[in-house]
């Protein structure tokens, strides 16, 4: 690869599913979102003005009397006959259009895929459905692509014009893709997770997939103290560093060094500071005395009850923090998928292991008498 080369801006229209602009490309893509926006009839509108002055000019995009329709991916039911029609036609074209995209990127690069969701559509009574979500990943799974990561992205203005008064989008997802080796061993480990996405895409398994990527949580969702340990793990993880960057970092993240001791999540001498890990953490920990717990604090502690004492133990420790269960197994999912970019490994397994214990140390905390699982987060 030549890195000097310089950047070209190039503009030409193609349909997604039989495009060839993206052979050996390292590829970044904002899909249509299932049924949210109808842009060809919308473009409609500036088209026919536009067509006027810059039809000589760029012959090729102007070709036609009005903006073209019939491949455009969206789910329209008034275009192709009916809901059921439309989604049809949504998930076979945008199965197409994945799969050539899949087909053709480099093969070195993942393709990231930003995918925007309504908030309000990603809950319903048995727990997380969207159908543009569903219908979306099922495409991507069957195009042949492995989902390595997600990263949440605040990408809209809460203030933007179709944002006033309806529920459409606040933030979007960005789905890092790889193609699926055909063998599809341990493109992760990460439990159900990896089981859900790589597999064939059945609904259920689509299903499970968009809980956990609802349940990833921003940074800045989290506590002021664990978006501290956040920024600091990634970057110094475990080791000792200087006093003065945590103290800037610190007042950055909105807390300070003193609070921090206080919570109980670092080791603060002789002008360093530096993260506790969870086997110095201490085994008589109670959550109903303790007055300052990050979520970090408590998932810590929770690694720690798991290795040292078990599933039961664990279990028991999660149902004194009924509130924080969704807060402490995104960061768990966090914390994973960070070690896993940086090569982490130890740390990694010890945070796959709470997520795949996660469903027993559920269970042991329903029986220890758990006062409910809540949704919300408690921050
Ligand atoms: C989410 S928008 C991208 C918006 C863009 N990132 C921006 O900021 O302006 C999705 C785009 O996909 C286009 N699109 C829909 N069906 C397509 C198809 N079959 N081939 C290529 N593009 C298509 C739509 O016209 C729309 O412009």
């Amino acid at each position: 690869m030549n890195f000097r080369q310089s950047g070209q801006v190039v503009h030409w229209q193609a349909d997604a599913q039989t495009q060839t602009v993206s052979a050996a490309k390292v590829v970044s893509t904002d899909p249509p979102y299932y049924d949210n926006i109808g842009y060809a009839d919308l473009s409609d509108f500036f088209y026919v003005w536009l067509r006027r002055s810059l039809k000589p000019i760029f012959p090729g995009l102007y070709a036609t009397v009005a903006v073209p329709k019939a491949e455009e991916l969206v789910a329209t039911p008034y275009r192709h006959g009916g809901k059921l029609e439309a989604e049809a036609f949504f998930l076979d074209g945008m199965t197409q259009a994945m799969h050539n995209l899949a087909e053709q990127a480099h093969p070195a690069f993942p393709v990231t895929i930003y995918y925007a969701f309504k908030q309000s559509d990603t809950q319903d009574d048995s727990g997380t459905h969207s159908t543009g979500w569903v219908t979306f990943l099922e495409a991507v799974l069957q195009a042949g692509f492995a989902l390595t990561g997600t990263w949440p992205m605040r990408t809209e203005l809460g203030n933007r014009m179709i944002g006033s008064g309806t529920n459409a989008l606040a933030s979007s997802i960005v789905l890092v893709c790889r193609q699926r080796a055909l063998d599809a061993p341990g493109m992760a480990i990460f439990s159900q997770y990896a089981a859900v996405l790589e597999a064939d895409g059945t609904p259920m398994r689509v299903k499970t997939a968009l809980q956990l990527i609802n349940r990833f949580l921003a940074e800045d969702d989290f506590d002021h103290d664990t978006q501290f340990c956040l920024a600091w793990f990634e970057h110094q993880g475990w080791a000792t560093a200087k006093f003065g960057e945590a103290d800037v970092l610190a007042r950055a993240k909105g807390t300070s060094v003193g609070g921090l001791v206080e919570a109980g999540v670092v080791d603060s001498t002789a002008g360093n500071l530096r993260l506790l890990r969870w086997a110095e953490l201490p085994r008589d920990w109670n959550p109903d005395t303790d007055t300052r717990t990050p979520i970090w604090e408590a998932l810590h502690h929770l690694i720690r009850a798991l290795n040292q004492d078990g599933e039961t133990a664990a279990g028991a420790l999660l149902a004194r923090m009924p509130s924080r269960t969704e807060a402490l197994r995104a960061l768990a999912y966090r914390l994973y998928t960070l070690c896993e970019r940086k090569g982490w490994a130890e740390d990694a397994r010890a945070y796959n292991e709470l997520v795949t214990a996660w469903g027993a140390i559920e269970t042991e905390a329903a029986s220890a008498g758990v006062v409910g699982a809540q949704g919300t987060f408690d921050m």
